[in-house]
């Protein structure tokens, strides 16, 4: 089966999307960077098997015809397949379902509009396949307290949650991976529990799952979720993953660290908790023993003053350029706390805690903003890469306070508005 193409083989232009069904339901996702094991119990449909039994034309193969939406043709099966997966699922939000699939020479308008031309209508009855019905998979845990006990035993094995990172070290660093174990079998973790203090969310939490869930009680972190990479990404890509993996640009930690997150850990029977930003302790490094592993981050019920800002060069799939998290409380007219945290600023995920010092107890007005603008130098020292330069990463983060300002004082500030 040939259908299938490979473009970037890093999970971001969206050319070997299939169609992944199991008891979760239905998603797109990235072939390239999915390991066998993970598609254990699941029916993985192509672009073979779009057509219907008699040969007859998907109607979103069809409509993609009918509105010239393919020119060499090469991005076209992935379109497909994210088109028809989104179909299935009864969305209707386009650019979001197809951020993650790249075309370089058709455009997308068309491609878009053969997209709204099948919305709203039903999926074939072709496509609708009952879940797999599969044994216990040998090579994944069933459970936490499964992959505890193993993990302890086996320490230097690497722990395979969504493989969107794990998997480019198999596709660009042509790593043989030691020792494995896949996380998606211990149903357990892909829990998010409703506690009385707030959400205890399980690390095996898809980011695609936790966007839906935040849509209510944090919708600027829910925001930030749609930001996040694509929908074939969120939907393998675990909020364990994006934290265990000590990126200084995840996008997760800085949003959650905000809200003032707490970190489980467990080695054994042994569990730990932690402040999330005492887990990050350099580039590179972080508080986590051999064997142990993250089991779930704890987030309060509402966090009503959270903005979150992601800069990047393109708005939909790219990694942050900077990450700026701000969670202010303020009573009458003084900011009684302030937590700000950064991605993109330092080698890790981290606080701004000077410029908090300097808002703390100040009044919230234009000026002790503008008088707090200048303490980002002191927290911050960040580097030139080839997302953006050491000076323009400071000066958009003391910006991006100044944003948060105008937003919560009534001031219209989205950046994808054009005003006139
Ligand atoms: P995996 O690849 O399975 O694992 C990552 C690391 O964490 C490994 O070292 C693994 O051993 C370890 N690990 C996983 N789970 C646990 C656990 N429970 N306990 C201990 N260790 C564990 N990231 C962003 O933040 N923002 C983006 O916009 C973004 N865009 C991306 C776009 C593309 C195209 C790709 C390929 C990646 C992108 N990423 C982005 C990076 C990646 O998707 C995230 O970091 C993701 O959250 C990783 O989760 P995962 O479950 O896939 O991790
Ligand atoms: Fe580009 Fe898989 S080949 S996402
Ligand atoms: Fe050529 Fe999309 S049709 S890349």
């Amino acid at each position: 089966l040939t259908g299938t193409k490979e473009g970037c083989n890093e999970g971001d232009c969206g050319a070997c999307t299939v169609m992944v069904t199991d008891a979760r339901g239905t998603r797109a996702m990235n072939a390239c960077i999915l390991f066998l094991p993970q598609l254990h119990g699941s029916a993985v449909r192509t672009v073979e098997g779009l057509a219907g039994p008699g040969g007859e034309l998907h109607p979103v193969q069809a409509a993609m015809v009918a509105h010239h939406a393919s020119q060499c043709g090469f991005c076209t099966p992935g379109f497909v397949m994210s088109i028809a997966a989104a179909q299935v699922n009864g969305r209707t939000d386009h650019d979001d379902c197809l951020a993650g699939n790249l075309c370089r020479c058709t455009g997308y308008a068309p491609i878009v509009r053969a997209a709204e031309a099948v919305a709203g209508r039903p999926a074939p009855d072709w496509l609708h396949d009952a879940p797999v019905e599969a044994g216990p998979a040998p090579f994944a845990p069933a459970s936490s307290d499964e992959l505890a006990a193993w993990y302890q035993a086996h320490p230097d094995a690497v722990l395979i949650a969504g493989a969107t990172d794990v998997g480019l070290w198999v596709t660009k660093q042509l790593r043989d991976l030691p020792e494995v174990a896949f996380l998606h079998e211990a149903r357990d973790l892909q829990r998010i529990e409703e506690t009385p203090e707030g959400f205890r969310i399980g690390a095996g939490v898809t980011l695609a799952a936790l966007r839906a869930a935040m849509a209510g009680p944090h919708p600027a972190f829910a925001e930030l979720l749609r930001r996040f990479a694509s929908e074939q990404v969120r939907a393998a890509a675990t909020v364990g993953g994006n934290i265990a993996n000590g990126s200084p640009i995840g996008d997760t930690p800085p949003a959650l660290i905000a809200m003032d997150a707490r970190l489980h850990l467990r080695k054994g029977d042994r569990r730990r908790e932690i402040a999330l930003e005492d887990f990050f302790l350099d580039y590179g490094r972080q508080d986590r023993a051999r064997g142990e592993f993250v089991e779930a981050v704890t987030i309060p019920a509402t966090a009503p003053g959270l903005a979150c800002y992601k800069l990047s060069k393109r708005f939909d799939q790219d990694i942050s350029a900077v990450c700026g998290c701000f969670n202010l409380t303020v009573e009458g007219s003084e900011i009684t706390s302030a937590r700000i945290a950064f991605g993109g600023m330092a080698g890790v995920p981290k606080r701004a805690r000077a410029v908090e010092a300097a808002l703390q107890g100040r009044p919230f007005t234009r000026a002790a903003i503008e008088a707090a603008m200048p303490a980002f130098a002191g927290d911050f020292t960040p580097l030139s890469d080839m997302r953006a330069s050491a000076g323009y990463r400071l000066e958009t983060a003391a910006n991006m306070l100044l944003r948060y300002f105008l937003e919560r004082t009534g001031v219209r500030a989205n950046v994808l508005e054009v005003a006139p």
